[in-house]
């Protein structure tokens, strides 16, 4: 049984770097979501790999997606808004977890042969680890499965740093929104790529 938290860093570590799976701790200790990322954010800059296990998220996730929601968006979805999400057929949410804990997710929808992103984030504790280029190219092989030919989103014009990921994974600007943004009025800039041009510039293997 693990007590202490070097207990649990020597777990994770050894979870990391032999099976890649989190340890058989639970419940994890108190802020151990914290904790957790704070150890996996310190392989950053190592030289094992921190890919993260990207799966599909259903409605048991709602209370873990809202948590970071309203910690770290400055508009966060409700409970509410992701139940009526996930009721959607067409919506689909990737999650992705280090070490058992949920760092980041995506959330998209199907229209025929083109796809919206709706939300996307990664907890601060290991942004700039890729996982936010993980998520998207996730989302992309999943596209390309079912053979839908464009993604899109709106991304706030201030928000630089997330226009670098999506510039780094090939979007383009199609157009501006005027005030999309109701709450501070500001513009979106609308972006679009094609799945297939993505899989093949990014090497992406798919099945
Ligand atoms: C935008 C966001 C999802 C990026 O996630 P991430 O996991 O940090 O992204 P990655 O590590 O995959 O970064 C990929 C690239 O994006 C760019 N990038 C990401 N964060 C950056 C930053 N803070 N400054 C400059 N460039 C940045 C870089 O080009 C980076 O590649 P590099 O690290 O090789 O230079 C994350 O910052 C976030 O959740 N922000 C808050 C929510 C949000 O803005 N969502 C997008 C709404 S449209």
């Amino acid at each position: 049984m693990l007590r202490t938290q070097e207990d649990l860093t020597f777990a994770l570590l050894a979870s990391f770097l032999v099976k890649k799976t989190p340890p058989s701790t639970s419940p994890l200790p108190v802020s151990s979501r914290c904790y957790t990322l704070f150890v996996a954010a310190s392989f950053k800059e190592s030289e094992f790999n921190l890919t993260p296990v990207v799966c599909r998220l259903g409605t048991a996730a709602i209370p873990q997606l809202t948590q970071i929601e309203q910690a770290h968006q400055p508009v966060p979805w409700s409970e509410k808004l992701f139940l009526d999400e996930f009721a959607q057929s067409n919506s689909l949410t990737y999650g992705a977890r280090m070490a058992g804990e949920l760092c980041g997710y995506v959330v998209f929808r199907i229209f025929q042969d083109e796809a919206h992103i709706l939300n996307l984030c990664v907890v601060p504790e290991v942004r700039r680890c890729g996982i936010g280029t993980v998520l998207i190219e996730e989302t992309c092989r999943a596209l390309h499965r079912v053979a839908v030919k464009w993604c899109s989103l709106e991304v706030r014009v201030s928000n630089l740093r997330a226009q670098k990921l999506y510039e780094k994974c090939g979007f383009h600007e199609v157009g501006r929104r005027r005030g999309y943004y109701q709450e501070n009025n500001e513009d979106a800039l609308i972006l679009k790529v094609s799945v297939q041009d993505l899989i093949d510039e990014r090497g992406i293997e798919y099945v």
